[in-house]
């Protein structure tokens, strides 16, 4: 039996949630989908996550797994719900505990178990944090052999760190995918004959922008350092994702699409 995992990257502000939710009610209309994973770092106005959206993902939206990033508590009430079942912190970050928030074992609507996983990476990252490296592995000797579906985003700005996890982990684990660049790569590919891999699915959100915050604001901040009007762009809202078909057997990676919506302009 196939298990397709749909996967989006950064999900930013409001016009990031609109471009998702016309995006998810068309791909679950013309493809099979049995878990869709949301990384919601920049979800609240580009900064951050509040209960009121992530229950908007795990309820109507119908989301079963949101990830996150290094933005994971730039709003603070996080706090009161960073211990949610379909929540998942990175696990190597100083502030969160690897056992308790770094990864989860979520079952899926139709009854199978996933384990996510979230690392940080190291580069151009501020915060002292941990080895992403030594926390998967600590991780992954943790997790049941019997659940053989596993996904790690690694949430990561060096597209060789998210190529070195990949090296680490593949052939045991389904999927690793990239978040944090906010773009799309092509470079999507199945390694081992098992592990299914993107370095960096893309955000969804307005490309109108520099990485998804208004343009003239992200110019102006990076000339004189002064942020101001920094919020989410609203221009040509798109969405992108990768379908990762999974044997639910062995766990191996069998296929991988790249999905973006709306198809007709990009
Ligand atoms: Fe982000
Ligand atoms: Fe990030």
């Amino acid at each position: 039996m196939s298990f397709n995992i749909l996967a989006f990257g950064d999900v930013i502000g409001r016009p990031g949630r609109d471009a998702l939710e016309q995006a998810l009610e068309s791909i679950k209309s013309s493809h099979k989908v049995d878990f869709i994973i949301v990384n919601g770092e920049n979800a609240a106005g580009g900064f951050g996550l509040t209960r009121k959206i992530f229950d908007q993902f795990i309820g109507p939206m119908e989301i079963d797994c949101v990830t996150t990033g290094n933005h994971w508590m730039d709003k603070r009430e996080i706090y009161d719900f960073m211990d949610h079942e379909r929540l998942v912190l990175p696990g190597n970050m100083s502030n969160v505990d690897d056992q308790k928030q770094g990864w989860r074992i979520i079952r899926s609507r139709s009854g199978v178990n996933v384990a996510v996983i979230n690392l940080l990476g190291k580069i151009f990252m501020i915060g002292d944090n941990r080895s992403p490296y030594d926390t998967v592995e600590k991780i992954l000797s943790r997790i049941p052999p019997s659940v053989k579906i596993r996904v790690v985003d690694m949430h990561a700005e060096a597209t060789s760190e998210k190529q070195g996890m990949a090296h680490l982990v593949s052939g045991q684990v389904s999927v690793v995918y990239g978040t944090h660049s906010h773009v799309p790569t092509a470079d999507l590919r199945i390694l081992k004959d098992f592990t299914g891999y993107v370095t960096d699915l893309g955000m969804t959100g307005g490309y109108d922008s520099v990485i998804g915050m208004d343009a003239n604001a992200a110019v102006r901040r990076m000339r004189t350092g002064v942020k101001k009007d920094f919020e989410p762009a609203k221009g040509n809202p798109l969405s992108y994702a990768c379908l990762f078909e999974i044997d639910e057997n062995s766990g191996a990676c069998t296929r991988v699409e790249r999905l973006r919506f709306p198809m007709d302009r990009g």
